[in-house]
């Protein structure tokens, strides 16, 4: 159930027994040669939305700009400072908790995210804690897709060493399985840059990964390898997502 779908009385009632929450969180930047800019949000937001229907529980709208200032060099990407998406994630929860949601379920879809989602939470809890209240009257918990349960030895399965750290073959999949549409025909681009791990800024960013992905080979991708990702990371975030529900 999608809260932008929900009228608010349905939402009313669905607090009358539940009060977890599922909250998507994504980014809009590079995603190498063939992979979408939203790549990040719109494995998070389609994944999240799986979750919520096997779970019934409600789905919140989508952060889908991210903290991506190290991607900013190729066109198109999108960022927030760590500090606006602090204040965007805590004025999210703190809307929903003021209705009577409690408990904070993340799924995200973007690496560069987790610090600062992580610190957002502790000024979600400090807020309570120096305001006097319980600072875990709202419990958050963090979780990134493409680790949960399942996910990681499939990736392993199916690219091996092929799989990288950034616009890696089994995201880039998952988004040919939801929108085939938007699968690009680009020539063979051959292998990832050899530079090693680390970058100092964008600029350096890009000059080492001159393509933008990272040590990954996403012309691998196939919508039949991103179906089986989608429903792994579906199977192991709903099993969590219920322990974290009780
Ligand atoms: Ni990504």
């Amino acid at each position: 159930m999608l809260l932008h779908h929900c009228t608010w009385q349905e939402v009313e009632s669905y607090l009358a027994d539940r009060t977890a929450v599922i909250m998507p969180i994504g980014s809009t930047e590079q995603h190498g040669p063939n992979g979408l800019i939203g790549t990040d949000a719109i494995t998070a937001e389609h994944i999240a939305h799986a979750v919520g229907d096997r779970t019934g529980a409600l789905v919140a709208p989508t952060i889908s700009v991210g903290m991506a200032q190290h991607h900013m060099a190729f066109t198109g990407s999108m960022t927030v400072r760590p500090s606006t998406l602090i204040l965007i994630i805590r004025e999210y929860v703190e809307s929903l908790s003021r209705h009577g949601f409690d408990r904070f379920y993340f799924i995200n879809g973007h690496g560069g995210n987790v610090t600062t989602v992580n610190a957002a939470f502790q000024e979600i809890y400090a807020a309570a804690s120096l305001a006097g209240g319980d600072a875990k009257s709202v419990t958050c918990l963090l979780r990134n897709w493409y680790m949960a349960p399942g996910v990681d030895a499939l990736s392993k399965e199916l690219y091996g060493n092929k799989e990288g750290s950034h616009a890696t073959p089994s995201e880039v999949a998952v988004t040919q399985y939801l929108f085939p549409d938007t699968i690009k025909q680009v020539p063979d681009f051959g292998p990832p840059s050899n530079s090693g791990p680390g970058f100092a800024d964008a600029a350096d960013y890009r000059q080492r990964f001159p393509d933008g992905r990272i040590q990954s080979w996403p012309q691998l991708a196939t919508p039949d390898a991103g179906k089986r990702i989608f429903e792994a990371a579906v199977d192991g975030l709903v099993d969590d997502f219920k322990t974290f529900e009780k």
